[in-house]
């Protein structure tokens, strides 16, 4: 959809951030995680080492993601949130269990993926339960659409992995049918890292309306 305007797969929620969470952004050794996505990052550059980099899309109250690079250290992370309040949550989770291999931006993830990561340079891209825009008339705000999958097919290395998990059975056939057809992508079992992972706010709450969850990993080829 290069010349296509691309409509924002979230709404942005203002007035929600709590004194303390503001306070948070604003505390200097909180700042150590936090970056803005101004210049072209290299993922040895943000980390100061060789490590593998996963970025996750929408981290929400980051529970999950602080979990995973709790449990994986010798992995780097990157997460993403544009909801200020997922993002002073997590920054205070970073900082109490002093965690050096996860960064944090609240840039958009398009903005992020198109104009501040080099190619190639992912080990993997995460998304849990990605906005569902259940209404057919918002579908086209759906975060993952073929332009999405072939930018991050671009971003991810030979071998890395898309991992995504939704509970929104429409969207989950349509995600499957555009990954069956991308040349760029191969079905795999799940990687290491998310096996006996913690549910997320989201999946908990899917889950107990009944919803079917469906859980995708895909190999770069
Ligand atoms: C349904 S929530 C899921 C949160 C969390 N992953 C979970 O499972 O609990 C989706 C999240 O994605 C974030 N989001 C949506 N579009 C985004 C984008 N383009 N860039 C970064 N975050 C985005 C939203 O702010 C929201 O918090």
């Amino acid at each position: 959809m290069s010349q296509q305007i691309r409509l924002k797969s979230y709404v942005k929620r203002s007035g929600r951030l709590t004194n303390s969470q503001k306070k948070i952004l604003e505390k200097k050794e909180y700042n150590i995680n936090f970056f803005n996505s101004n210049k072209i990052l290299s993922c040895q550059e943000l980390f100061n080492n060789y490590n593998p980099c996963i970025l996750d899309i929408g981290f929400g109250d980051g529970k999950l993601l602080t979990d995973i690079a709790k449990n994986f250290q010798d992995l780097n992370f990157i997460g993403l949130e544009v909801y200020d309040a997922g993002v002073g949550n997590i920054l205070k989770q970073i900082s109490e269990n002093k965690l050096n291999n996860l960064k944090i931006s609240n840039c958009d993830a398009i903005e992020f993926l198109e104009n501040y990561i080099t190619d190639k340079s992912l080990y993997g891209i995460s998304l849990f339960y990605p906005d569902p825009w259940p209404k057919k008339k918002h579908h086209k705000r759906r975060i993952i659409d073929e332009s999405f999958l072939n930018l991050v097919s671009k971003k991810i290395n030979k071998g890395g992995f898309l991992k995504i998990v939704t509970d929104w059975s429409n969207y989950a056939d349509h995600i499957i049918e555009l990954l069956d057809e991308n040349y760029n992508f191969a079905k795999e079992n799940d990687r290491y890292l998310f096996k006996n992972r913690i549910l997320t706010k989201f999946e908990k709450r899917g889950i107990l309306l009944g919803h079917r969850i469906t859980e995708l990993c895909y190999k770069v080829k």
